[in-house]
């Protein structure tokens, strides 16, 4: 029998009627789950369909935008817009919110995406991926424009959170806050079906995702940390454990979420606030995922989905994965406190 598509799933969770999947819900999952495969048939064409390489922009962040970045950012916008599902959008690639044109019925939700994570990796072939984050609108938008403050909100507001990954093969990888579930793209019929979930991450793997060029930024916790398990030639951990780093955040935490290990970007120690990773898009999606997998995620002080936002665009340190590493990844720097 073949595996149940990502349709019958989400009907199913609408059915248990507990309020996680209300209709709306899945309306707007099943439409971020159609923009994700438009974007997988935009970046499969490659240098084909002349979407490499750079646009001679910058974004907001100041990064240069690759082709796909501004393609897949006007599939999502343009996908979502029009099914009356959301209030606004949000996106890494946008200064500010996208806000739901006049014309069309507006929802109760509104999401946050990052349009493709990793893009560095698009020229060279390599994994990338889409995350998105869905809040609900705060009940004080009815009857006014939402603005940015009202997207504001701490990760433990988010009501789903996911990611399309477009590797060997295109994955979504879905969280309702009731267990993650991954579904593969079966191209030749055009669906979703599940292929694994409720997704645990299996514990004991010694495996470290960390980019080690950025050592000068970390706190020396953390550099104990690393030092004693990467490269150590004594001590308990001598040989124990290897390193991983794709460069695309989604990459990293699939492959965590299926065999397990920790994924850091601390924040830089020597400028509180100098981050890399995004808290909106980024940082609270994957700790949601993770923790629904019996992960942990923080950001050196505390737990990611409670930080307070103050900017769209804000930036936190991630250190996030196997609970028991994310502690010893912790202790470190709790020992080193004392
Ligand atoms: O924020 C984008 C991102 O590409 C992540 O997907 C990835 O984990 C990280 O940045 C890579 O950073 P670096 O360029 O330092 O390796």
């Amino acid at each position: 029998m073949q595996p149940i598509t990502l349709t019958r799933f989400l009907i199913e969770q609408q059915r248990r009627d507990d309020g996680t999947c209300p209709a709306e819900l899945r309306l707007l999952i099943e439409t971020v789950a159609r923009a994700c495969k438009t974007i997988t048939f935009a970046i499969a064409k490659g240098a084909l369909g002349d979407v490499l390489g750079a646009l001679g922009s910058e974004n907001v962040q100041g990064e240069v935008q690759k082709k796909l970045d501004v393609i897949a950012n006007e599939i999502l916008l343009d996908a979502n817009e029009w099914g009356g599902h959301l209030a606004a959008m949000a996106s890494e690639e946008m200064e500010t919110i996208h806000l739901i044109p006049n014309r069309y019925p507006k929802g109760e939700y509104l999401m946050l995406f990052d349009p493709i994570d990793g893009s560095s990796n698009i020229d060279v072939d390599l994994s990338v991926g889409t995350i998105f984050s869905v809040l609900q609108a705060p009940e004080s938008c009815a009857g006014r424009e939402v603005t940015e403050d009202d997207f504001l909100q701490p990760g433990v507001n988010q009501v789903a959170a996911g990611y399309a990954i477009y590797g060997p093969q295109t994955l979504l990888v879905l969280t309702l806050g009731t267990g993650v579930y991954e579904f593969t793209l079966d191209r030749e019929m055009g669906t979703w079906r599940m292929t694994d979930g409720p997704m645990r991450i299996p514990g004991g793997t010694h495996e470290i995702a960390i980019n080690m060029a950025r050592r000068a930024q970390w706190a020396p916790s953390i550099c104990d940390y690393i030092d004693a398990r990467l490269g150590a030639e004594e001590g308990p951990y001598a040989g124990l454990y290897n390193m991983r780093w794709t460069a695309s955040m989604v990459a990293d935490i699939h492959r965590i979420l299926k065999r397990g290990g920790i994924f850091l970007y601390p924040a830089d120690h020597r400028k509180p606030g100098k981050a890399r990773l995004r808290l909106l898009y980024e940082a609270n999606p994957m700790s949601m995922l993770i923790e629904q997998a019996g992960g942990a995620a923080f950001d050196g002080y505390g737990r990611i989905m409670e930080v307070a936002p103050t900017g769209l665009h804000q930036r936190v340190g991630v250190i996030l994965g196997d609970a028991a590493e994310v502690a010893a990844a912790l202790a470190s720097q709790e020992a080193a406190l004392v």
